[in-house]
């Protein structure tokens, strides 16, 4: 196991960090990036009922469709990487609201599925890029006390943002080419995210790295709500001058190899271990238990939106509190049981409608349990993690493993439903989730409490060899 000595043995001045009421309106506009997210990753699932329609799509298009913003999402995690360290990160959010307003658009006016289909894998770059560099602006402004809960607004937001999500694609249903505003909507976030963003600081940490020292010292005593920020700015600069060059060649060093293997590793085992079969797939799983019942479909996906909205609330609260791994052990054992309990039922010969019932519950557990740790904590760790000179690149690679393993998962899970079975599916995803508690036992380490610049200076001294 990683172990990270407890903050007071190493702190190199003690700094302290103020809570100001600026740092929290700061995070929750950067954290519209974590709506955008969500709520363009949710809506596709009640507008693809009517696009198929409207453009006569066979399954493999319904597939096509649906899975063209994770297409997009990786190439833009790729791009946030590259363009990070140059823009920074307030500029970067921005681009991503722009990207977020013109795929809006595009979808919502398109006269044809080609460009629906384009708009839509713009759409993906935006979430791609935003998908990272909301979390990371966020934990490079806020106080070390309150990060882990300030990281989990930005998951929350994407939760509500998924919600937000079902409930539109709801009131639209009636409404003649209703799913141009589905998607259309987006815009209005979009708006207050770039026009938000003009009024943020730019990260204290990117200006010192950019040597902008003086503009990094205004901006730190704006968001900390005190002149008194000499500590914070000295740890940034003595963890710069002891950190390397910026190259992506850099992330091959000794150095940074567990952290790299910790990010890549949650990276996939946040996809691996199933959650966006649920979330993508909530009403086909719920016709496999014998719910033929729309209505009740619906309902049923709703409340596993509701669960997971209060589960990443309940998350923020105890994130700082409690720990990162303690919450990540809780999380995936919660999930582990929800998977084999799932598999068990579905191997039930005689499905009833009470066994109906029981997999809708069996399901919320599954939610709740991703809700409260991997989903959110995945985020937070890898923008802790990482020493500042290489941040944004070590993020980005991580992000591209997360997009990719979830456009795997998203394109094999009807085919591995086909070909293993329903139980043996869910077998597979617990099997994958058992790995992922040993993963995290050994190898995940605790950084509640520290600054950044501490994490990351611990972090060295455990070489993986
Ligand atoms: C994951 C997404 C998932 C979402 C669900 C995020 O942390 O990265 O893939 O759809 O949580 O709430």
């Amino acid at each position: 196991m990683a172990k990270i000595s407890s903050p007071s043995q190493s702190s190199p001045s003690g700094a302290k960090h103020h809570i100001s009421g600026f740092v929290i309106v700061v995070c929750a506009i950067a954290a519209i990036g974590g709506l955008l997210f969500g709520y363009d990753t949710g809506v596709i699932s009640g507008a693809i009922l009517f696009i198929k329609q409207q453009f006569v799509l066979d399954s493999t298009m319904q597939e096509f469709t649906v899975s063209a913003v994770l297409i997009g999402a990786v190439p833009g995690a790729a791009l946030g990487g590259i363009l990070g360290d140059r823009f920074g990160r307030r500029n970067m959010i921005m681009l991503a609201a722009i990207i977020f307003g013109v795929g809006a658009l595009v979808t919502a006016l398109t006269p044809n599925l080609d460009l629906l289909i384009f708009g839509r894998i713009i759409v993906g770059v935006g979430i791609g890029i935003a998908s990272f560099i909301s979390p990371m602006y966020i934990s490079e402004v806020a106080p070390k006390s309150i990060r882990g809960t300030l990281v989990f607004l930005n998951q929350l937001a994407l939760t509500i943002g998924i919600l937000l999500a079902y409930l539109v694609d709801y009131l639209f249903i009636k409404v003649p080419d209703g799913w141009r505003w589905m998607l259309g909507l987006a815009i209005v976030p979009a708006l207050a995210l770039g026009i938000g963003m003009l009024k943020m600081p730019n990260s204290p940490r990117w200006l010192v790295m950019k040597n902008r020292g003086g503009q990094a010292r205004t901006d730190l005593s704006k968001i900390r709500g005190t002149q008194n920020v000499d500590a914070e700015l000295q740890d940034i600069h003595q963890s710069l001058a002891t950190g390397g060059s910026s190259s992506w060649a850099d992330l091959l060093k000794p150095a940074l190899r567990l952290p790299l293997v910790i990010g890549i590793g949650l990276a996939i085992f946040q996809q691996a271990t199933g959650i966006n079969t649920v979330i993508y797939y909530a009403p086909t799983i719920l016709k496999f238990s014998g719910i033929d019942s729309n209505a009740i479909s619906i309902l049923g996906t709703t409340g596993i939106g509701v669960i997971n909205v209060i589960f990443t609330i309940i998350g923020a609260w105890l994130v700082d509190r409690a720990g990162r791994r303690p919450l990540l052990l809780t999380s995936l054992s919660g999930m582990a049981i929800a998977l084999g309990l799932l598999a068990i039922a579905f191997q039930l010969p005689q499905l009833t409608s009470s066994l109906g019932l029981a997999v809708v519950l069996i399901l919320m557990l599954y939610v709740a349990s991703f809700a409260i740790g991997l989903g959110p904590v995945f985020w937070l760790l890898i923008s802790e993690i990482y020493p500042l000179h290489i941040r944004s690149k070590a993020m980005s690679v991580a992000t591209v493993a997360n997009w990719g393993a979830n456009l795997i998962v998203a394109v094999t899970f009807l085919s591995i439903v086909k070909s293993l079975g329903r139980p043996g599916a869910f077998w597979l995803y617990a099997a994958l989730t058992v790995a992922s508690v040993l993963f995290t036992y050994f190898l995940v380490p605790e950084t509640k409490g520290r600054t950044l610049e501490q994490v990351q200076e611990e972090l060295k001294n455990h070489h993986l060899h």
